[in-house]
């Protein structure tokens, strides 16, 4: 690969001559964005969160469409531009003859364990390929052994996919699974205290999530799992946001299994997730799929899905390297650095309030929540959408099988794509909204998960 040698000085002396247009001729390539990453490479990840010419060329990687303002990647996210043709061009090798290409890629595709591996902090022994989170936390879910009367500990505020397969697992194996609800924020310490105080002689499986996909909310992996361990429960962590979002090795986190999508921050083609497990737990969990005994101790079991899409999971090795050429840390601090705008600027408001921890040092990146006291979400959210076209969710809890929680807000995920223009946009109508009630007909959107199935 070619590699552009830049100076800051080189580097923004180019931008300022010919303007942004001159960045648009190769707006995919992964050379410019490492070339900008050593452009700031004395910097800290914070001050380059506020560096309007790297994030400029991080924008144009992408092809999206800019006449809506998307806030809304706590859903899938579009992948950059070098994934996307990476996609077009496996796609169509492996179509000219798939008995051969097939196999061939999928043979190469131990390269992307082995890489995942050493990006996010674990054996290449522990990391399985999978095709989104609901696959590799279900791997485990109905994987592990439990007998009648057996217990699960999760929350009201878990993944309603991951909420159903417990509950499945309830009616068919005559399982307890007890849910618990809690405050947002809430503490690290409310936290561990409350899954501390619910553990009965009878509880198997700890489930929870890094952070939630509501508004964002961290638990204290590593201090969960050590509690866990001592007493002999295992822990399932729904990572489905956490990877790729902000910085952490998995080893570290010392849970037995760890289920993430890729297709959200890691910002790989739809389709595409892994799950960790620790080496000495593989032999606990069933694949879903069946796979021959000798396999019983290999994380590759897995991944015996038969035939599916393999140039998705091909492609996913340029988002890896399209990050890697970001860096986590950066990722993380320009992410909270777009939500923070907004969030400084509602806080004149005394009618909005932020349902997500914004002291330091910083426990939400990506995902935060707010609402206008008097306002409904559904009907501000499709106010926002036919106004200015800004794409957000409104988050309401639903019955049962869908989660419950006692909370309204708007779910607020920006990306590194996102420009100051568009989270300037949101605080001008969110202004406006705050002041002077609904200006039109109400027209609502969809909430989650109250009017949604996962
Ligand atoms: C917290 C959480 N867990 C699991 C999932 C399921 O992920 P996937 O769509 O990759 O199966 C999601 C998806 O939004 C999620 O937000």
């Amino acid at each position: 690969m070619r590699k552009t040698q830049w100076s800051r000085r080189a580097f923004m002396s180019s931008v300022g001559a010919f303007g942004a247009a001159a960045l648009a001729f190769d707006p995919k390539s992964l050379p410019r964005v490492e070339a900008a990453g050593q452009s700031v490479a004395r910097m800290t990840p914070e001050e380059v969160a506020a560096d309007e010419f790297y994030w400029r060329e991080i924008q144009l990687a992408f092809k999206l469409d800019r006449s809506l303002i998307n806030l809304n990647n706590g859903f899938t996210c579009p992948m950059p531009g070098v994934a996307l043709d990476s996609l077009f061009r496996y796609t169509e090798m492996i179509n000219m003859l798939p008995v051969h290409y097939q196999g061939m890629v999928a043979g190469n595709s131990e390269t992307l364990r082995r890489r995942m591996a050493n990006e996010f902090g674990c054996d290449i022994e522990e990391m399985a390929l999978t095709r989104g989170a609901s696959e590799a936390l279900q791997i485990v879910q109905n994987g592990i052994d439990l007998e009648a009367g057996d217990e699960v500990i999760t929350t009201e505020q878990d993944y309603p996919r991951m909420l159903t397969t417990w509950d499945q697992r309830m009616r068919r194996d005559g399982i307890k699974v007890t849910r618990l609800q809690f405050p947002v924020p809430a503490t690290q310490d409310f936290l561990y205290n409350m899954f501390e105080k619910a553990v009965s002689p009878r509880t198997k499986v700890f489930h929870f999530t890094h952070i939630t996909n509501l508004t964002g909310q961290l638990f204290p992996v590593q201090r969960l799992s050590r509690l866990a361990r001592s007493k002999g429960i295992v822990t399932i962590v729904d990572g489905a946001h956490a990877l790729g979002h902000f910085p952490f090795k998995l080893r570290d986190l010392e849970c037995d299994a760890y289920g993430v999508s890729l297709h959200k921050w890691l910002l790989a083609p739809i389709g595409n997730g892994c799950l960790y497990v620790r080496k000495e737990m593989i032999p606990r969990f069933w694949p879903l799929q069946a796979a021959p005994e000798q396999q019983d101790n290999n994380i590759r079991k897995f991944e015996s899905i038969g035939t599916h899409p393999w140039a998705i999971r091909a492609a996913m090795g340029e988002s890896l390297a399209f990050h890697q050429a970001i860096g986590t840390a950066r990722i993380a601090a320009r992410l909270r650095y777009l939500n923070m705008r907004w969030v400084d600027a509602l806080r004149s408001y005394p009618r909005s309030k932020v349902l997500s921890e914004t002291g330091e040092p910083p426990q939400a990146w990506g995902v935060m929540a707010v609402f206008i006291d008097g306002l409904d979400v559904r009907e501000l959210a499709g106010w926002l959408r036919r106004n200015y076209r800004i794409v957000v969710v409104p988050l309401v809890g639903g019955a049962p099988p869908n989660s419950v929680f006692d909370y309204q807000a708007l779910r607020v995920s920006p990306n590194i794509y996102t420009t100051l223009e568009e989270i300037d946009t949101f605080i001008e109508a969110m202004a406006r909204a705050a002041k002077e009630d609904y200006l039109d007909e109400p027209e609502p959107v969809p909430a989650y998960p109250a009017d949604v199935t996962v």
